[in-house]
């Protein structure tokens, strides 16, 4: 068992590589922490003792006030939907998983096919969000200079971590193989190609050299953000979510699909968060919105629709659950269409209709709708502090 002198004490100073100051050129974002004697010697727009921060003077990228002061507000959005973000939390142990073990274990409890959706499902999902809490931790964090949007930041990162555990919790639960399903961003091929696609553009925000300031490398902050918000969070997960929530429709894995629920309505928040910075990013940037930009963009869209499609229809090889890969085409068309509108761009697709109007219902989930009533801890109505 852990003591308290085990998790305090201290560990020797060691060298390392990537931590030593000449491996670390400073953003405008990092300069709030740094220790650059340069830094020190200036007159200060960021190190002012007389003058008191302007609230006018936020910018959310390559921003001059001082990122430790979160008040007064600017970005107000941002602050409330940190509180929505609190109020909406929840943890994966209290969902009762007893009825999805069952069901797994009982050899005629769900077909192959269902059976396969559920492992694509965690295969991809148990992976893809670590890559989203090492995005915003060690990637997009430290380029925004807002206080309100990093407050929120911080909130959604611990919301990717209660995501890992309930994928963990629910490969745990049905006892899955677990080297098979964190293995599948490796050896799936239509999982892989979803990953591949991403990394890069996490990876050039996590590169240590990486520094916003100008044209080019403004652009290459927003175009990731764009990716993550727009095509990650925000269609990326939309035939996983769908197919298992299709499940618990049809009362089958309901404690799983009470994780998906809750997961979906904390990543629906993810990517309004995203798109309103996007947004803010554009207003405040208008150069960087450039007719190239753009039209790089739609590309990204586009390859990113049919890298999900390839992905339905590896994980529905036959229909299931009355859904099947085609359907999810006009699906995925439609969600391109409302982020390309979200973020300022002409629907990429003919007007498409939603085919699943029941997964808007599920996004919309409010406290009080619980679809699949497993869960009994409300952490909204509690207001006080108990130590009991
Ligand atoms: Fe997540
Ligand atoms: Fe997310």
């Amino acid at each position: 068992m852990l003591s308290w002198d085990d998790e305090v004490k201290p560990t020797p100073a060691q060298p390392q590589p990537g931590l030593q100051p000449a491996a670390q050129p400073r953003s405008a974002a990092q300069q709030d922490v740094a220790l650059d004697p340069s830094l020190m010697a200036k007159p200060a727009q960021t190190v002012n003792a007389t003058q008191r921060m302007d609230a006018a003077d936020k910018r959310v990228i390559n921003g001059q006030t001082d990122v430790n002061q979160l008040v007064p507000f600017k970005y107000k959005w941002a602050w409330d939907k940190y509180l929505a973000g609190c109020a909406n939390h929840w943890m994966p142990q209290e969902i009762n998983m007893q009825r999805d073990i069952e069901l797994w274990k009982n050899p005629n409890g769900l077909t192959e096919d269902e059976r396969r959706i559920v492992k694509r499902n965690l295969g991809f999902f148990v992976t893809a969000d670590s890559l989203a809490a090492n995005n915003i931790v060690l990637g997009t964090y430290r380029h925004i200079t807002a206080p309100e949007c990093r407050q929120y930041l911080l909130r959604q990162a611990f919301e990717e971590a209660i995501h890992t555990h309930a994928y963990q919790y629910i490969v745990e639960s049905l006892g899955l193989d677990e080297g098979e399903i964190f293995n599948a961003y490796n050896e799936i091929g239509s999982i892989r190609d979803k990953d591949q696609f991403l990394i890069p553009f996490i990876d050039v925000l996590t590169d240590p050299e990486f520094k916003t300031g100008t044209l080019e490398s403004d652009q290459t902050l927003l175009r990731s953000l764009i990716v993550f918000a727009c095509l990650m969070e925000g269609l990326f997960f939309y035939v996983g979510f769908a197919q298992i929530l299709a499940l618990g429709r049809q009362n089958k894995m309901m404690g799983a699909a009470e994780q998906y629920q809750y997961i979906l309505r904390d990543e629906s928040m993810h990517c309004n968060f995203g798109i309103d910075l996007i947004n803010t990013i554009k207003l405040e940037n208008p150069h960087l919105w450039t007719p190239q930009f753009k039209d790089e963009i739609k590309s990204l869209f586009l390859r990113a629709v049919e890298l999900e499609y390839r992905y339905a229809e590896d994980t529905m090889p036959r229909g299931v659950l009355g859904l099947n890969a085609p359907m999810f085409k006009g699906y995925l068309r439609f969600i391109a269409n409302r982020r390309a509108q979200q973020i300022g761009l002409e629907p990429m697709f003919e007007q498409e209709e939603n085919p699943f109007p029941w997964m808007s219902e599920m996004i919309d989930l409010k406290k009080e709708r619980n679809f699949f009533e497993t869960r009994v801890i409300e952490y909204q109505t509690g207001g006080a502090l108990s130590w009991e």
